[in-house]
């Protein structure tokens, strides 16, 4: 399998013009490496306008509700974003369980919804692998499409308290007991950079990663995402 980078822009950048120079830098480079997948995911209002602009990158969204239409104030609905052309949809990002008291039966019963319209769930999972897997994929008849992300809290860039990366051996032991669950793609988000990529693909284990600080230089993601095609 090619590896999968995953690159989530969070709420950033703030400006319409901003997101369609750091699109258009990252696709025209991107484009043209074959041994890679890359999905990017910008904030909601730009999607629409980076599709059209670039139909053949991949474009996901950083979250979505569990019912496809109805009278759900301010929710997107996984069957439009299908219809926008997103591959992808990331959920249960740790941030989303920090600041909105997003729960596992919440993001089991998006995974379910993602699914149903046909788009791949980047489900993540934080430090508790074996409960968490367990109460987000239970009763999910159909996990051949999804994405699982290893993502402990503590790694990430931007979190509070000293974040630094897992070690690739943190990475290995928490992937292998992920795949020993449920065998599918598994990604590691945490402060990954294009000076550690490498290490995470050939000594954790991972099948790609999840980015975000890193994804916002568009220079930094390039040099990232050629590290991890040549890993
Ligand atoms: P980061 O974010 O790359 O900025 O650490 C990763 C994540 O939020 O999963």
């Amino acid at each position: 399998m090619k590896p999968l980078i995953v690159a989530n822009w969070k709420m950033n950048p703030v400006d319409s013009s901003d997101a369609a120079k750091l699109f258009g830098r990252v696709a025209n480079e991107i484009s043209s490496q074959k041994h890679i997948e890359v999905v990017l995911c910008p904030p909601f209002p730009f999607i629409f306008q980076l599709i059209a602009h670039e139909p053949d990158i991949h474009i996901g969204a950083q979250d979505c509700f569990w019912e496809q239409e109805g009278a759900f104030t301010g929710e997107v609905s996984p069957v439009m974003l299908k219809a926008l052309g997103c591959s992808h949809v990331i959920l249960g990002h740790s941030e989303r369980k920090k600041y909105l008291f997003e729960t596992a039966e919440m993001i089991n019963k998006k995974l379910k919804a993602v699914l149903q319209a046909g788009l791949t769930p980047v489900v993540c999972i934080g430090e508790h692998v074996e409960q968490e897997m367990k109460e987000v994929l239970g009763d999910v008849d159909n996990t051949s499409n999804i994405v699982l992300v290893y993502e402990p809290e503590w790694a990430i860039s931007t979190s509070e308290n000293a974040p630094r990366p897992a070690t690739p051996q943190d990475c290995k032991e928490a992937i292998e007991k992920m795949r020993s669950i449920l065998d599918v793609p598994i990604l590691y988000g945490g402060s990954v950079v294009s000076t550690n990529i490498a290490r995470f693909i050939k000594e954790g284990g991972a099948s790609g990663a999840l980015v975000g600080s890193a994804s916002l230089d568009a220079q930094e993601f390039i040099a990232l995402v050629k590290e991890a095609d040549s890993a």
